[in-house]
């Protein structure tokens, strides 16, 4: 199979990859009152944006929501939608990889192939796909779609064999499968990366883990601790094993760098703790529930809890349940990414309480720090 995708940077040099999360939905990664939270306009997403892109940060990862987190500051009942929001921030950037989240039971993998190549050519093949299945009934009921809890990964997975089978080119095929009866499939232009464009999955269960095995180049997965990092990579191991692929681990973490450790912590106390939205927490525990079990019903983790900092071991309710917080001065947030790239991970995706005003400073302070921790490179 023809294999080329040197022009996205998820496949660049950089041995610790790092992106931005959650930009276009407003509250971005945080269940927070506090009125500096990020709003989610469109100018100030573009200007960020550009931001990371001239730093060489590797990605642009949006979320895919159709309603919000309800409670009193509603995060996420504002977001723009992927595909779109992708194929404008292509335009706007040089290098950065711009991927766009689909929920498979929404989107047909015929569209989906047509609108990941049209981001992969404003791009000149910088595009990705972040496949994500589905969980919350009350977003889908919307559009009158019912997820089948057992078996959305199934779909999915068939949903990725005629998207990435479509976006290789060659003859038309017709498809007979167990989810998808497809007469004449073909999509023109294929995708500028060979044989397509690089995929991402978000997944924690032993399901979702199979999947991100067969289908995904990253899985992108829930981490509260870097305990938690040896049983998720040798289960991902077995996964891979089973398939004989190979992929890499992102999680996603929110950060706060100030000068000092202490105006670091007091303002994560400050945005998390004093205006946390326990409402919208509640909301989130309710629809998702905080613990993930396997196929026997044994709990195997407990990814959406809230989360703490490590200096002290305060609970703080309006960080998003699952984010890993990375709470410090420059040099206190580069040496826990370096633990990170030391525990196995290959990236994180990085968040903000207001991403323009704070990114200049992780980048200032951040990156060169990394680059001194030889886990990446000076921008060209
Ligand atoms: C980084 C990351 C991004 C995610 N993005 C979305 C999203 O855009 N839309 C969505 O409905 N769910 C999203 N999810 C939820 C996942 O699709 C998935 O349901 C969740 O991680 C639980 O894993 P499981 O489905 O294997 O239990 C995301 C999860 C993570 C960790």
């Amino acid at each position: 199979m023809e294999t080329d995708r040197r022009s996205n940077p998820l496949f660049g040099p950089n041995r610790f990859k790092l992106g931005v999360f959650s930009a276009n939905c407003d509250g971005g990664l945080t269940m927070s009152l506090a009125p500096e939270r990020w709003r989610a306009e469109w100018d100030d997403i573009a200007a960020m944006t550009r931001i990371a892109d001239e730093a060489g940060l590797e990605f642009i990862l949006p979320v895919a929501k159709w309603r919000g987190y309800q409670g009193k500051a509603n995060i996420y009942g504002r977001s723009f939608e992927t595909l779109t929001h992708g194929a404008a921030l292509g335009a706007l950037t040089k290098r950065i990889a711009i991927f766009c989240t689909v929920h498979t039971p929404l989107v047909t993998p015929a569209f989906a192939a047509k609108a990941i190549a049209t981001v992969d050519h404003v791009t000149h093949g910088r595009a990705g796909l972040n496949i994500v299945c589905g969980w919350n009934q009350e977003e889908f009921d919307l559009h009158g779609v019912t997820i089948d809890q057992e078996r959305r990964y199934d779909h999915g997975l068939e949903w990725f064999r005629v998207w990435s089978r479509m976006l290789q080119g060659g003859p038309e095929f017709d498809w007979d499968g167990e989810f998808f009866k497809l007469r004449r499939v073909h999509t023109n232009p294929v995708s500028v990366q060979r044989p397509w464009p690089a995929v991402m999955s978000a997944g924690f269960s032993p399901k979702g883990r199979d999947f991100a095995a067969q289908a995904a180049d990253v899985l992108f997965t829930n981490m509260t601790e870097l305990d938690q990092a040896p049983a998720m990579l040798s289960s991902l191991a077995a996964h891979m094993a089973r398939h004989g692929r190979r992929v890499s681990v992102f999680t996603m973490a929110h950060v706060v760098c100030r000068p000092t450790r202490a105006e670091a912590e007091a303002f994560y106390h400050y945005f998390a703790e004093e205006m946390a939205d326990e409402e919208g927490q509640d909301y989130y525990r309710r629809t998702r529930g905080v613990t993930v079990k396997d196929a026997e019903g044994r709990e195997i983790g407990r990814p959406f809890e809230t989360r703490f900092t490590r200096a002290t071991g305060k609970r703080f309710a309006g960080a998003y349940p699952g984010a890993y917080p990375l709470v410090g001065t420059p040099d206190d947030i580069a040496a826990e990414m370096a633990r990170m790239s030391e525990a196995g991970l290959a990236g994180t995706s990085v968040a903000f309480l207001d991403y323009l005003k704070e990114i200049p400073y992780f980048v200032q302070e951040v990156l060169p720090r990394l680059e001194r921790l030889g886990l990446r490179r000076p921008v060209a």
